[in-house]
C-alpha cells in the first residue's frame, strides 16, 4: 500500500496554528512544521490523515502533542544558586540538599518545571521524585550547551504550602572523569537553576525561582563520583526535607552564581532511565573466601540492595567485570584508571541507620560489572537481596537477529549489551576504564547500533558536541564532549593534546552523521553537520599538504619515503591510532611500539584511506543538500586522494604493504583499490587470512568491513568460516569463554583465565552489521528504508536465520529457513515502500510466492533473473517465497 496524500492540523486551545490541505506527496516522514510562529511554553496538538493510493482517505489520527522549551534566555527568571559554604575542590565533597517552600492558593490549570544544574541533580516536589531520568541534566559540552529538562508537576502540587528539593552531584562536570579520572573538568562548584511556572484555572499565573531565598545543606551522601562510587551514610538523613512543614531553620543561605543563560538548550537526546531489572544467578563463595553476587549479566547500572542490622554498620559493595584466573574478584585489568583511584573504585558504601529493613539505590554513579564484591553485610547475605538496574539512555529497541546457531545468537545479545552499556548519554568506549566519548569507537559501530537502537536522537545530539570543539582548523577531538577542550587554560593538551585528531577517530564528524541519513532519511541531520563535516575534511587536506616534521629534521631518513611524501594527498603527517589493536599488537609493550611508530612516522595508509573517504562522503552530503559545487570540489579531490593512494600504496600485482588482512580490508571496503586489482587483492587478503588457520588479524577499524569485504567479493564462505571461528582471536572465541558483552581485546580473557583489557567494549560487535544486512539481508536500499533491500546470503552450515528492524515506516522482517532442500523465505515489507528482493541461487520458474508461481503473485512488480539470484521488485506487504536450493549455491 502507499500514500498519495497527506494532510496535517496543528492546533493550540484557541487557534489552527497549521493547516496543510491535501497535499499530493508520497512522503510520510520528517515533515516539518511549516505553521505560524510558536511562543515559549506553547502546547500544540497535531493530527493528520493520509490518502492511499487508490485516493481514499484514513481517518484523522489520535491528537498528539508536542510543547515548546524556553525559547529566549530572557524566559529564564531564575538565578543561579549555589550553597553557601566553601568547599576543598580537591576533597571527596558531599552532595548539597537544596530546598524552598511557596504556597499555591486556587485551582491549577497546568504547571511545569523548568530545571538545568552545574553537576547532576534529583529534583523533589511535596516529597515525590519528579520524573524517572538519571543523570540529569544529562551531558554536552558543558560551557558551551547546558541541557534543561521541563517536567509537567500539576499533578504533584497541593494548595497552600508546597516545598521543592533539589540534590546535586558531581557527575561529569566536577566528578572524575575520562581516561585520568580527572577532577572539575568543567568548574569546582555545583550550582542550581529551577523555575516553576504555575498557571491556575482563572487564568493567572506564578512562578517559583531558584533565588537567595533558599536554604542548603548537606546529608547523607557523603561523596558521589561517577567513577568512585557513592558513599552514604543512612543515620544522616533528614526525614521531610523535601516536604513542606519540615524545620530548616539550620539550613545554610545560598549564594548567587553566575547568572549565563545563554547557553541553555532544551533536552535533546533521550534521558538516561532504569531498563532491565537484573536477578543475579549465585552468590559465590571464592577461594580467596570472598562474598560475591554474580548478576549472570555483565552491564551498566547500579545494584538496589536490602539489608537489615545494627546502626553504625558499614556495607561494603565494589563491582567488576569477572573474576580472575583463580575464581577470586578482581578490577586489575581496569589498571588504567583504578591506578589512579586507588581508594575507592566502582564501590559504594552504605552505613545503616539500624530500622528494619533498609533498601538503597546508589544516585549518582554507576557501574560496569556483572560482579559484585560484598563487605561488612550484617548475617549471611542472601541473593534476593540484591537487584541490578541496567541504566542507560532510552532508546527504544528497533532491531532483532536470530539464527540456528545458539553461540551466534549469544554474540548477537552480547553486541546488544554492550551497546545498552556504553549508550549512556554519549556513546562511550566502555562503562568501567575510561567511559569516554571516543569518537572512533562510534565511528566504527554506529551502523550496527543504529540497526539495534533508535540513535537519531541519541547520536545527533552528540554530533552537536563534536561540532562545537571542533577547533577552528577543523581537528575534531578524539573524545566528545573533550575534558581536553574544556581546559583550554590549563597545559591540558599535552601528550593527549598531540594525538588529538586521529584519522578513523576524527572521522566520526562525516561517517556518523552520514549514516544517520542511511538509516532515517532526514536531510537535516547532514545540514546542522555540514560545516563540521567540511571544516574536518579541510581539515585533512591541509595536514596532508604539510611535510612530515621527521622529514624537516632529517631528510637523508626520510629519502625512502620520498614518493609519498611528495604528494600532497597522502596524509603523512600527525599522529594516528592507526588501524588499532590488531591481534598481533594488542595491549603490552606492543602497542606502545606501534604508538610510538605513528608518533614518528605517523600512518599514512590508514591516514590516506580515511582522507579519501570522508572526502567521498562529503561530496555525496553536497548532492543531497544540493550544494552542487561543493561536491564537484570533493568529488575532484577524493578522485586526486584516490590516484595518490593507488600510486604509492597499490603494487601492481594488487599487494598493499605491510601485507596485513588491514591493509586490503580497508582499501577494499573504502573503494581504493582500481577495478583491475580488485580480484588480486582479494586472492591475497584470502591468502592471509588461511595462513592464519581461518582466522581474522583485524584490529578496530577494519573488523567492521571484513566480513563484508569478503561476501561482496564473491568469498561469502570465508566470511562464515571466519564468523564461526571459535578460537583466539574470533568473536565466538569470547562467546564460548562465556562472555556476556563484547571484549575490547581478542583475547579478553586468555585460555588461562586471565583478564585483560574491558570486556565491554561494543567495537568488535560491528560484525552485527554483517549479521542484519548479510545473513539476514536487510538493507536500507534508499536512506530511511524507503525503499529496502532484501539479501539474504545463507551459509557457515545455518538453516535458518531472521531479523526484525522497525523502520520510521514501521516493520521490516525477513526470516529464511533452508529445509528437504528447499529456501523459504517470509518478508514484510512497510506501506508507503517498496523493495527489491535477492533470492539467491534461485531461477525464477521455480519460484512461488504464496503456493502460486512469482511472476502473477499480487504486489509483485517485476521479476528478472541475474546469474546468482532470482530479482524481484515488489510493493508493500508481506511475502512468502519458496523454491528447490541445493546448498552448493551457498
Ligand atoms: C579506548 C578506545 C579508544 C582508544 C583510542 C582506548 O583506551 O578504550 O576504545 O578508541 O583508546 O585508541
Amino acid at each position: 500500500m502507499a500514500q498519495s496524500a497527506y494532510q496535517i492540523r496543528v492546533t493550540d486551545t484557541s487557534d489552527v496554528l497549521w493547516e496543510t490541505g491535501k497535499v499530493l506527496s508520497h512522503q510520510s516522514i520528517h515533515v516539518p512544521y511549516g505553521g505560524s510562529d510558536l511562543r515559549s511554553g506553547q502546547r500544540c496538538t497535531w493530527r493528520v490523515r493520509v490518502w492511499d493510493g487508490n485516493d481514499q482517505p484514513s481517518a484523522w489520527s489520535e491528537p498528539a502533542w508536542w510543547e515548546m522549551g524556553l525559547l529566549h534566555p530572557i524566559d529564564w527568571h531564575a538565578h543561579w544558586i549555589e550553597p553557601g559554604w566553601q568547599e576543598d575542590p580537591n576533597a571527596e565533597l558531599p552532595c548539597p540538599y537544596l530546598r524552598t517552600t511557596f504556597s499555591v492558593d486556587g485551582p491549577v490549570s497546568s504547571a511545569r518545571a523548568y530545571i538545568t544544574s552545574l553537576g547532576l541533580y534529583e529534583l523533589f516536589l511535596n516529597g515525590q521524585r519528579v520524573g524517572d531520568a538519571y543523570f540529569t541534566p544529562g551531558y554536552t559540552s558543558y560551557h558551551r550547551r547546558l541541557q534543561y529538562q521541563t517536567y509537567d508537576i500539576t499533578a504533584l502540587l497541593q494548595e497552600n504550602e508546597n516545598a521543592l528539593g533539589v540534590i546535586l552531584g558531581n557527575g561529569w562536570y566536577r566528578g572524575k572523569s575520562g581516561a585520568f579520572s580527572q577532577r572539575n573538568t568543567y568548574g569546582e562548584r555545583l550550582a542550581l537553576l529551577v523555575q516553576l511556572y504555575i498557571r491556575y484555572a482563572d487564568g493567572h499565573e506564578q512562578l517559583v525561582l531558584s533565588d537567595e531565598g533558599w536554604k542548603a545543606t548537606t546529608g547523607p551522601i557523603l561523596s558521589s563520583d561517577l567513577q568512585a562510587g557513592e558513599v552514604y551514610d543512612a543515620r544522616l538523613e533528614m526525614p521531610g526535607w523535601n516536604k513542606p512543614g519540615f524545620d530548616a531553620s539550620q539550613w545554610q543561605a545560598v549564594s548567587a552564581a553566575s547568572d549565563r543563560t545563554d547557553h541553555l538548550v532544551a533536552t535533546n537526546g533521550p534521558l538516561v532511565r532504569p531498563h532491565e531489572e537484573i536477578t543475579p544467578i549465585a552468590l559465590l563463595r571464592t577461594p580467596k573466601g570472598e562474598t560475591v553476587v554474580d548478576m549472570g549479566q555483565n552491564f551498566a547500572g547500579v545494584v538496589r540492595f536490602s539489608v537489615q542490622g545494627p546502626a553504625g554498620t558499614t556495607v561494603r559493595l565494589q563491582h567488576g567485570e569477572t573474576l580472575d584466573a583463580h575464581g577470586n574478584f578482581t578490577i586489575a585489568h581496569l589498571q588504567f584508571a583504578s591506578r589512579k583511584a586507588p581508594q575507592r573504585w566502582q564501590e559504594v558504601r552504605y552505613t545503616l541507620k539500624g530500622e528494619a529493613e533498609e533498601v538503597y539505590t546508589p544516585h549518582f554513579t554507576f557501574h560496569g560489572f556483572r560482579y559484585v564484591k560484598v563487605e561488612g553485610f550484617p548475617g549471611m547475605p542472601r541473593i534476593e537481596q540484591f537487584t541490578g538496574l541496567a541504566l542507560y539512555s532510552d532508546l527504544p529497541q528497533t532491531g532483532t537477529f536470530e539464527c540456528s546457531d545458539p553461540l551466534i545468537n549469544r554474540l548477537q545479545q552480547n553486541i546488544l549489551w554492550s551497546q545498552k552499556s556504553n549508550f549512556l548519554e554519549i556513546p562511550t568506549d566502555c562503562p568501567t576504564r575510561e567511559r569516554a566519548g571516543w569518537t572512533g569507537d562510534i565511528q566504527v559501530f554506529a551502523r550496527t547500533g543504529s540497526f539495534l537502537m533508535q540513535t537519531a536522537g541519541f547520536l545527533s545530539k552528540w554530533l552537536k558536541d563534536l561540532a562545537i570543539e571542533q577547533a577552528a582548523d577543523g581537528q575534531v577531538a578524539n573524545i566528545v564532549p573533550s575534558p581536553q577542550r574544556a581546559r583550554p587554560g590549563k597545559a591540558a593538551r599535552g601528550i593527549l593534546g598531540v594525538m588529538e585528531g586521529s584519522a578513523g577517530w576524527g572521522d566520526a564528524a562525516v561517517i556518523v552523521p552520514w549514516t544517520l541519513y542511511q538509516w532515517y532519511g532526514d536531510q537535516r541531520v547532514l545540514e546542522q553537520q555540514y560545516a563540521s563535516m567540511k571544516a574536518w575534511v579541510e581539515y585533512m587536506r591541509k595536514q596532508a599538504k604539510k611535510q612530515p616534521w621527521i622529514r624537516r629534521i632529517n631528510p637523508i631518513s626520510w629519502r625512502k619515503q620520498e614518493k609519498r611524501s611528495r604528494q600532497p594527498y597522502i596524509w603523512d603527517t600527525n599522529f594516528h591510532f592507526g588501524e588499532w589493536l590488531e591481534p598481533d599488537e594488542s595491549f603490552g609493550p606492543k602497542l606502545a611500539i606501534g604508538m610510538l611508530k605513528h608518533l614518528v612516522f605517523s600512518a599514512p595508509l590508514v591516514a590516506t584511506a580515511y582522507f579519501a573517504n570522508s572526502t567521498r562522503l562529503l561530496a555525496q552530503t553536497a548532492r543531497v543538500l544540493g550544494k552542487d559545487d561543493d561536491a564537484r570540489e570533493y568529488e575532484a579531490l577524493h578522485r586526486r586522494i584516490k590516484e595518490a593512494y593507488r600510486a604509492v600504496f597499490i603494487h601492481q600485482d594488487g599487494r598493499i604493504r605491510p601485507e596485513k588482512q588491514a591493509s586490503y580490508v580497508r582499501a577494499l571496503a573504502l573503494d581504493l583499490v582500481p577495478p583491475t586489482l580488485q580480484r588480486a587483492a582479494v586472492d591475497h587478503l584470502v591468502r592471509l587470512i588461511q595462513e592464519n588457520d581461518d582466522h581474522l588479524g583485524t584490529g578496530f577499524l577494519s573488523t567492521p568491513f571484513l566480513c563484508h569485504v569478503l561476501s561482496e567479493n564473491g568469498r561469502l564462505e570465508v566470511a562464515y568460516a571466519l564468523l564461526k571461528q571459535d578460537t583466539i582471536p574470533s568473536w565466538l572465541y569470547e562467546v564460548k569463554k562465556g562472555a556476556t558483552t563484547i571484549w575490547e581485546a581478542w583475547d579478553g580473557i586468555g585460555e588461562d583465565g586471565t583478564p585483560k583489557g574491558s570486556l565491554n567494549h561494543y567495537s568488535k560487535g560491528a560484525v552485527g552489521s554483517w549479521l542484519y544486512q548479510v545473513v539476514a539481508g536487510i538493507e536500507p536500499g534508499t536512506p530511511g528504508y524507503k525503499h529496502i533491500r532484501f539479501r539474504p546470503r545463507p551459509g557457515g552450515g545455518l538453516t535458518a536465520a531472521s531479523a526484525r528492524y522497525h523502520s520510521l515506516y514501521g516493520e521490516i522482517a525477513s526470516s529464511w529457513q533452508m529445509r528437504d532442500g528447499r529456501f523459504a523465505l517470509t518478508i514484510t515489507v512497510p506501506a508507503n515502500t517498496t523493495a527489491t528482493v535477492f533470492l539467491p541461487g534461485a531461477e525464477a520458474k521455480q519460484v512461488m510466492e504464496g503456493g502460486q508461481g512469482v511472476e502473477t503473485a499480487e504486489g509483485v512488480i517485476q521479476v528478472s533473473q541475474e546469474q546468482e539470484a532470482t530479482v524481484i521488485e515488489i510493493s508493500s506487504g508481506t511475502y512468502a517465497f519458496a523454491y528447490p536450493f541445493s546448498r552448493n549455491n551457498e
